[in-house]
């Protein structure tokens, strides 16, 4: 599949790749400023803040360390099931006297957010505070807001710069929206798979 038939399904760029750059900028800059002589980690939640986070650690000119999770919420839907679970835990267990900054690539009703800062403050941390690349305020069912926000984005489902419909899309340099004749399409090829 080439990026020409991946960019024949979108039907409407919302961040174009100069956007997100400088979306990215503004909070690294932001983040550098706020945990100047703090222990930085930086906990990226896979998979679809893995672009997001190597972009946004490289515009923190402070040193951070960098760990993974990685938690299931959604199947192939575009729906939340409410279910939460973790597939990937941190490798770092010394969380005590650091300061954790989860980077998150959408807020959408926030159960997967709350639920993983939830456990993560049990662990003790100085401090911990949410970074999301972008926020959808209409869809949220639990009360939390992120730290830092890149963009907020009407309630459409959106792919590219990690984030996927059915595991597709994750490679696109922008944030579009998937048209809905792509969406009925990958979802007949799973049926029939
Ligand atoms: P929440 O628990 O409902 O806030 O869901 C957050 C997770 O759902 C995100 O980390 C994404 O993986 C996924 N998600 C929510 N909205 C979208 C979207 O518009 N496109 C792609 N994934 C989404
Ligand atoms: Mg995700």
């Amino acid at each position: 599949m080439n990026t020409n038939i991946m960019e024949n399904d979108i039907s409407e760029v919302l961040l174009s790749q100069e956007q997100l750059k400088d979306i990215v900028k503004r909070l690294g800059e932001q983040i550098t400023k706020d945990y100047e002589g703090k222990k930085l980690i930086l906990v990226s939640v896979l998979k679809g803040s893995v672009v997001f986070m190597g972009d946004l650690m490289r515009e923190i000119k402070i040193p951070c360390y960098i760990d993974f999770m990685s938690v299931s919420s959604y199947g192939n839907s575009t729906s939340s099931s409410g279910a939460v679970k973790i597939i990937k835990d941190l490798d770092t267990n010394v969380i005590e006297g650091s300061h954790l900054l989860i980077v998150e690539d959408i807020l959408d009703s926030g159960r997967t957010l709350s639920y993983l800062k939830d456990i993560l403050e049990r662990r003790n941390p100085e401090s911990i505070k949410i970074c999301t690349l972008l926020d959808k305020p209409d869809r949220r069912v639990v009360d939390l807001n992120a730290d830092y926000v890149g963009s907020s984005i009407p309630d459409e489902f959106v792919v590219g710069y990690g984030l996927d419909f059915a595991e597709m899309y994750r490679n696109l340099p922008f944030v579009g929206v998937v048209k809905p004749e792509a969406i009925a399409r990958i979802i007949k090829e799973s049926d029939a798979n």
